[in-house]
């Protein structure tokens, strides 16, 4: 028998990599991880999911102190002013801390970190660096890229065309930000800088922004970004941009064909989608190869066409999130000790970090309407929420869609200042085949915004109590 460096080698260490690679090695199974950048976690810890939290959460902080919002309270603020470079520096440390946290568990479960850019040399051998490693199985948790937009520039290096990497490091606040792209990256970075006192146009392709959510959710979005200040110009498309003088002029034009205008930025923010990470790792050398998306296919255990590799997270097909990365990592390990580790592709929640927050798990309004015609939907909205009320925080609803005969719940909705985190609930219920009735007859705890899932169960039954 062949004579291995490791059991698994993986590539990549972001959220699907670095969990695959402790599990791995917490299963017993000598373990090492590659990875090209300077410090570990990926895209989400360094340029991705985390800063971008961080600044969510600091911009908050701003807007409140500073936009006389919380007078109403009694709290009277003055002179709050923004120290931007202190911003960056508390959302430097988050992240070099949650870097280095990862470095540690690396130490602790004592997981290889191969320094350097990784390609394959053949199915199991691959060069990293300077040096040849070879392994049994390898895991490529390559991750993803920004997608470029043709005839529009990116240059995070000082240059006003940014993508979300420079976006997030913004040296000064930009008069006006144009974000090509009405999706998550758009809306969350676009908030930040409209709370520091940014003017922000949304230029969307399609004709609604956030594709892929409920349609009442996308709706009810649509109207409260507009009324917190977003220009938003669905049904458009960029066609070309010009730098000048610190400025960048696009041309856009109806997505439809018709009359091009001009629109002109201080700052421009290309979020487009991301695309799997598959240059430079000879694949062709593994003998793999990718879908017309760019992404490694796999079964449903993360095994890939060619034995002993295996391929989680961005680079394979679902929706790129970290959580959905993570599992991943965790299942494909588990199946390469010889466990039985499963994802259930059908919950997994998403969230955007806007004010307030967009949630959601399992199918949508139209999904579920496409599947079965019958379907029952419970709607609450969280101004009759009794903590939202006291909040003073009322935008949004939860909606509930079952199956209108066994009342199974095929999906949640939601759009309130604590979805992110309500949602979980959701998803927990929703993986132990919960109906609608589960939710509504469970003790939901008073006052919380929870309650709004409780009675939007109810309302499934047409019974809710408190509308
Ligand atoms: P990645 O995190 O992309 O990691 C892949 C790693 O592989 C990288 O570090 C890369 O350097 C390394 N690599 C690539 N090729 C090689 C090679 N040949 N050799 C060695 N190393 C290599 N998701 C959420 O769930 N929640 C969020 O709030 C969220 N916010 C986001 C905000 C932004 C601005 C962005 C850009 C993304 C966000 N995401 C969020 C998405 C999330 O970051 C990704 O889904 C997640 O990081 C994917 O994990 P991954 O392990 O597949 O790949
Ligand atoms: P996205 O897919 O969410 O949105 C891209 C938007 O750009 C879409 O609305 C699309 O219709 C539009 N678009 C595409 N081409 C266009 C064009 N030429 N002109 C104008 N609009 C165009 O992609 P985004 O925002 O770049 O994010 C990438 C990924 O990162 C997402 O898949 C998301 O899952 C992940 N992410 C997740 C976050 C979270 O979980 N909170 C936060 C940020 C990113």
């Amino acid at each position: 028998m062949a004579n291995f460096d490791y059991d698994v080698l993986v590539i990549g260490s972001g959220p699907g990599g670095y969990v695959a690679a402790i599990r791995a090695a917490q299963l017993g199974l000598k373990t090492a991880c590659a990875e090209s950048r300077e410090t570990l976690g990926g895209t989400c810890l360094n340029v991705g999911c985390i800063p971008s939290k961080a600044l969510l959460h600091a911009s908050e902080l701003f807007e409140e102190a500073s936009s006389g919002a919380l007078a109403k309270f009694g709290i009277d603020v003055q002179g709050a002013s923004l120290n931007l470079d202190q911003m960056h520096a508390e959302k430097a440390k988050a992240v070099k801390e949650l870097t280095g946290g990862i470095e540690y568990l690396f130490k602790k479960n004592k997981v290889e970190w191969l320094k350097g850019s990784a390609a394959f040399e053949s199915a199991n051998s691959v060069r990293v660096g300077e040096r040849t490693v070879t392994a049994k199985n390898i895991i490529i948790a390559t991750g993803s890229s920004v997608t470029p937009l043709l005839g529009v520039e990116v240059d995070n290096g000082g240059g006003v065309i940014v993508d979300s990497t420079g976006a997030l490091a913004l040296p000064k606040v930009p008069g006006h930000l144009i974000v090509i792209g009405g999706g998550v990256i758009g809306l969350e970075l676009g908030s930040v800088w409209m709370r520091l006192g940014a003017k922000v146009t949304v230029v969307e392709y399609l004709d609604e922004i956030l594709p892929g959510m409920d349609g009442e959710v996308r709706k009810e979005a649509a109207k409260i970004f507009k009324k917190q200040g977003f220009a938003i110009r669905t049904g458009t498309k960029v066609t070309g941009a010009k730098t000048a003088n610190s400025k960048a002029t696009l041309t856009v034009e109806p997505a439809g064909g018709g009359a091009a205008e001009w629109i002109e930025g201080d700052a421009v923010l290309v979020s487009i989608g991301r695309r799997p990470n598959t240059d430079g790792l000879a694949l062709d050398k593994a003998g793999l190869q990718v879908n017309a998306k760019g992404q490694i296919e796999t079964d449903h255990d993360f095994r890939t066409s060619v034995p002993g590799i295996w391929a989680i997270g961005d680079v394979i097909p679902g929706p790129m999130l970290a959580h959905k990365a993570e599992d991943e990592g965790i299942a494909c390990a588990e199946n390469i000790a010889g466990l039985t580790g499963i994802v259930n592709h059908d919950v997994i929640p998403s969230v955007v970090y806007t004010h307030p927050e967009i949630a959601g798990v399992g199918l949508t309004e139209e999904q579920a309407r496409e599947k079965s015609a019958e379907v029952k939907i419970g709607k609450f909205p969280f101004m009759a929420n009794s903590r939202a009320k006291t909040n003073r925080d009322t935008d949004g609803f939860v909606k509930v869609i079952a199956d209108a005969k066994s009342d199974r719940v095929l999906g949640v909705w939601m759009i309130g200042s604590l979805a992110g985190t309500m949602i979980a609930e959701a998803a927990l219920a929703m993986e132990f085949g919960a109906t609608s009735e589960d939710i509504a007859y469970t003790c939901h705890a008073h006052p919380t915004h929870s309650e709004a899932l409780k009675e939007a169960a109810m309302a499934v039954q047409g019974k809710p109590i408190h509308i």
